[in-house]
């Protein structure tokens, strides 16, 4: 492919030169191929750009598969790569942080402050009697002391796992147990959309029988009334007053394969699964994924607009902009908030420099048509971003002429919770073609095959897999090594490779199409979701019998919940009753799993063996035919 500058020409789109001269990884094709002939070198010689307490002695172990662990005997610590290194350097008076409110509150950090913060809270976590290895949850909202929170843990080794705030209280209480964590950090509320989420209010709800929880850390951000349990609860500006808080928490050196963090994702089964992530891979994955994808250097602004609560914000929003040394941008509201150019006015008045967020995003604002961001001067990105589902054509052409003035590559990073960071995706200076991830990140191989492990011919449909370990990959998951291994490595088992769950194609030209999920999990407005998870919520309502969710299409989110339930005898399928059980779901769940539609039904189909046949509920739902039946029970 060979093309000219900052043009779209067919279906390919080629880097403008200025950002091709300046890219940290200008000659890809031989970085790529540099870090297959020698994947131990790669990893290690970006290893050496961050601080170690100790070197290792080995990159890679793969002396048990599919436990790989890397950086052996090595002992670092992130929030001291994130803070102390930076605090050291030029960058100690620079901002970490700016942080916008809904409500236009602003909030900047500096490298310093930001660093004399952490050790607060680290050392108010201490004095809590959190201890290395502890768990420790937190339900929050896109604050700072969210990112403090998430650095103290790190800094002291105790062991975070962040629950989306979007979540219901029994969703909370199902991760909090699970983690067996003795310490919640909240907030009293948080603002979205123009009012206020009581956060606190689900913090007691979700852990009332909980007996393990000594100690609620409440962070106040809106300073609306709340309970306050004596004796558990604590007022985080309180400790924060007291002697116990100094400005200094020595890091805690912590060996490479030491849990960093927990963080609970969606399944085939009802139960959420815990991903565990480890400290010195993750380090270097992510640090070296962003700095090549999105060409980070410490002049320039950050934002990835996605909630801190998910693995984007983990992995881009909290430790890897600070590893780099950038300034981050954080946004607490809602994107239409109280207007649909809230983003456009922040990129404009911050002068960000980088954007990157999900097509769902990009869709809804959309929506609202290209007058709004039309008011503002977005001429200082340099490079969008996009995550979360494959991007259509129409919203990556909007977003790259109406945001990006056909000037911004747009970087379509392929990658899960599981994987720590971007696994297949372009680099600046590499020609894109709209709706392709492009191609594997230096030294990770990917492919796609068939059922048995054959690569398929170009633009055939397959598994998605990756054929070698990379150092921010999921080490297992918590006290499940079985599902660990049943869900990722049973399929390719005598291969020894990573089953992503994704179907995806190839093109000629080496180029991957990702399509979506195989298994039953949904992506709704860029949320992993769990059918079985709806269908349990569902299920526990006293009027549901039976429950079968689907994904169906939808213009905004990718994919709209419908539900199909068989009611228990004696219920009635009235609107009321349906109303109330999306409601019901929301209550379980969270609203984001809200069902579109629920629909009662007297059967479901179902194979003879007894599992629910979605495609044939699918093509129900969109009118369409609904084919081979043969292996229906009835
Ligand atoms: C999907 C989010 C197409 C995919 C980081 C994956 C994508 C799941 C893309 C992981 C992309 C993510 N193109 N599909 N660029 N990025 N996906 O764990 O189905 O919340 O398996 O991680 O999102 O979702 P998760």
């Amino acid at each position: 492919m060979a093309g000219q500058n900052g043009d779209l020409q067919g279906d390919v789109f080629y880097p403008p030169e200025d950002i091709v001269k300046n890219a940290n990884a200008r000659d890809w094709e031989q970085m790529q191929k540099e870090a297959a002939e020698d994947l131990e070198g790669f990893w290690e010689a970006e290893a050496e750009k961050y601080h170690w307490f100790d070197k290792w002695d080995q990159v890679l172990d793969d002396s048990n598969p599919p436990f790989y662990k890397w950086f052996t005997g090595g002992k670092t610590n992130l929030a001291y790569n994130c803070l102390d290194v930076h605090v050291q350097n030029s960058n100690r008076n620079k901002l970490a942080l700016i942080w916008e409110g809904e409500n236009d509150e602003q909030r900047t950090f500096s490298y310093y402050a930001l660093y004399r913060e952490t050790c607060k809270f680290a050392n108010i976590l201490k004095a809590l009697g959190v201890e290395k290895g502890d768990r420790v949850t937190l339900y929050m909202g896109p604050v700072p002391e969210t990112v403090m929170a998430m650095l103290a843990c790190a800094r002291i080794g105790a062991i975070h796992s962040v629950v989306f705030a979007g979540f219901s209280k029994e969703a909370l209480r199902e991760r909090v147990e699970d983690s067996q964590s003795k310490v919640v950090i909240t907030q009293d509320a948080g603002y979205r959309n123009g009012s206020e989420v009581p956060l606190k209010q689900t913090v007691d709800k979700a852990i009332r029988h909980v007996g393990f929880v000594e100690n609620v850390l409440v962070v106040q951000r809106t300073g609306s009334e709340v309970h306050m349990e004596q004796g558990r609860d604590h007022w985080y500006h309180e400790l924060a007053e007291m002697p116990i808080a100094s400005r200094d928490c020595e890091a805690e050196e912590m060996d490479a394969e030491d849990m960093l963090y927990l963080l609970y994702t969606s399944g085939t089964t009802g139960k959420p699964k815990a991903i565990v992530h480890t400290t010195g891979g993750y380090m270097v994955g992510i640090a070296t994924t962003l700095r090549y994808v999105f060409d980070l250097k410490p002049s320039d602004r950050f934002w990835c607009a996605a909630d801190p609560g998910w693995v984007t914000g983990h992995s881009y929003i909290v430790y890897g902009p600070l590893l780099l040394g950038a300034t981050n941008f954080m946004y607490e509201g809602a994107p239409t908030y109280p207007y649909p150019n809230r983003w456009w006015k922040m990129i404009e008045y911050y002068g960000l420099n980088i954007l990157y967020t999900a097509p769902t995003a990009v869709r809804g604002l959309m929506k609202f048509g290209r007058a709004w961001p039309d008011r503002h001067n977005l001429s200082s990105l340099r490079l969008l971003g996009s995550v979360g589902e494959p991007i259509n054509p129409e919203a990556w052409k909007w977003y790259h002429e109406v945001i990006g003035y056909e000037q911004c590559p747009i970087m379509d990073t392929w990658w899960q919770t599981e994987t720590g960071g971007f696994m297949i995706t372009p680099v600046p200076s590499m020609p894109l073609k709209p709706g392709s991830a492009t191609k594997p990140f230096f030294g990770v191989e990917a492919d796609v095959v068939n059922d048995d492990g054959e690569s398929v011919d170009p633009d055939e449909e397959g598994y998605l897999v990756i054929k070698k370990p990379w150092p921010g990959m999921l080490r297992t998951l918590y006290k499940d090594e079985e599902r660990f291994k049943e869900t990722y490595w049973s399929k390719f088992e005598d291969q020894g490779w990573y089953l992503a769950g994704d179907s995806a194609k190839k093109d000629e030209d080496g180029y991957f199409w990702v399509i979506g999920r195989i298994d039953d999990v949904l992506n709704v407005a860029g949320h992993r979701l769990g059918t079985a998870e709806v269908e349990s919520a569902l299920v526990s309502h006293d009027a549901v019998a039976e429950a079968a969710v689907i994904g169906v299409p939808d213009d905004v989110k990718g994919n709209a919940i419908h539900a199909y339930v068989i009611l228990t005898v004696g219920y009635e399928g009235t609107e009321d009753l349906t109303d109330e059980l999306v409601e019901h779901v929301a209550d379980e769940l969270g609203p984001i799993a809200k069902p579109a539609n629920v629909e009662a039904v007297d059967s479901l189909p179902k194979t003879r063996s007894g599992k629910i046949m979605r495609r044939v509920l699918r093509a129900k739902a969109m009118g369409e035919e609904v084919g081979d039946l043969s292996t229906m029970a009835d």
